[in-house]
Order: C-alpha cells, then structure tokens, then sequence
C-alpha cells in the first residue's frame, strides 16, 4: 500500500522532495538490508498490534465486557514482551541501518573498534551473563514466591480507601497542610 509524497514529506519536509534509493549508493555503504527490512517491520507490527489491543481493550470496557472478554484476555497476556521485544528491534534498525558506520559519513564501524582480543571481550560477556541471571534469577524467585502467597482469611485491607498518588506529587500540598 502507498501514500503517495509521504516519505518525501516526513524525511524531507516537502511533498516533491526526490528520495535517492539504496540502489543510488555505492554497495559497500550497504547496510545488512534484510536485519534492518525485519527489525522494522517487527517494530511497527508490535506497534499497531499495541495500537490494536488498546482499542479493542476500549470498546469492550465501552461494552461492559472488559472483564468477560477471554480473547482479549489472551491476546494482552501474549503481547507482555511486545514492548520490550519492539525497543529491540527499534534499537537493531538504527545499530544496523547506519552500518557500516558508527558516524555516519565520519567514522566506518570498522576504525571504530576498540583493539581487545576476542578472549577479553568474550570473558566480560561472560561475566555479564552469569552476574545477571544471577540478580534476576534472584529477583524472579522472589517475586514469584510473594505472588504464591494467596490472600488469607481476615488480612488487613489496604490502609487507604482512596487510590494513593504515584506521580506529580509535589511538595505543595504537604507545605500548605503544614502551614494550617
Ligand atoms: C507504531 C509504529 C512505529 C513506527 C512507524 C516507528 C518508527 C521508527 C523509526 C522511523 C525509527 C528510527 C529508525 C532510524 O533511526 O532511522 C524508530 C526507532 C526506534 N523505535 Fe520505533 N516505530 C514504531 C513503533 C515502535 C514501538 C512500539 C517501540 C517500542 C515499544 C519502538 C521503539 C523504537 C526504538 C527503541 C528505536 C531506536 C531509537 C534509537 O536508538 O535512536 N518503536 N522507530
């Protein structure tokens, strides 16, 4: 599906802007086109399937049925990841697209790398990985055991009837109570 002038006018600010083509570029400037091809299109796919779940999560609250909708359900519950997957991916398409530069135009990726041995780089991914499945493993265990914990007879409620602040709170409020 095309817009016609759309490109043009996001990338450039005017509807009959030529764009070149990669095919205008020289092929050793060539990114890895078919990472940058996928990554996007899984980034923006994400996005309309975010899009998507959010209207569909409207109109069954419009309808009452927000809470009985079972498809809805699972279709939010397998979208979980999908902000994380589509940051990504977002990152992968610019990382790979502006190959094989890392300053566009400046500086090739290849003049750019630092001059550590392979052992070296791979024994700090190394610990990289076991410092963290360490940390979150830990973490995960223990949010699991606290979500195990069914609620139990007689429990105290929450101490506030009233859902409490998360964000933009100021100090206002408290300085004019202390002020009265
Ligand atoms: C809904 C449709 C979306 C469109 C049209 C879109 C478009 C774009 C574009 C044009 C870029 C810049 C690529 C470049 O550097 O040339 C980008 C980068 C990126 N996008 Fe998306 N995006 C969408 C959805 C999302 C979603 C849902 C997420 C995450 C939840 C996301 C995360 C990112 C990230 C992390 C980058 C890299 C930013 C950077 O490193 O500079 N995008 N996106």
């Amino acid at each position: 599906m095309e817009i016609p002038k759309a490109s043009s006018l996001i990338l450039k600010h005017s509807l009959d802007a030529p764009l070149a083509g990669l095919d205008t570029v020289d092929r050793r400037e060539w990114p890895p086109v078919a990472i940058v091809f996928w990554a996007f299109r899984i980034m923006v796919g994400l996005g309309l399937l975010m899009l998507l779940l959010a209207a569909a999560s409207l109109l069954a609250r419009l309808r009452r049925r927000l809470f009985e909708w079972s498809l809805l359900h699972r279709f939010a519950l397998v979208m979980g990841p999908a902000g994380f997957v589509a940051v990504i991916a977002g990152w992968i398409t610019t990382e790979v697209g502006r190959q094989p530069y890392t300053v566009y135009g400046l500086l090739r990726t290849a003049d750019s790398a630092s001059p550590l041995d392979a052992p070296a780089v791979a024994a700090s991914l190394l610990a990289f990985i076991v410092v963290y499945f360490i940390v979150f493993g830990a973490g995960v265990f223990y949010i699991l055991r606290l979500m195990n914990r069914p609620p139990q007879p007689g429990e105290a409620g929450p101490a506030h009837d009233q859902p409490m602040r998360a964000a933009g709170i100021t100090p206002a409020p408290q300085v004019a109570e202390g002020a009265n």
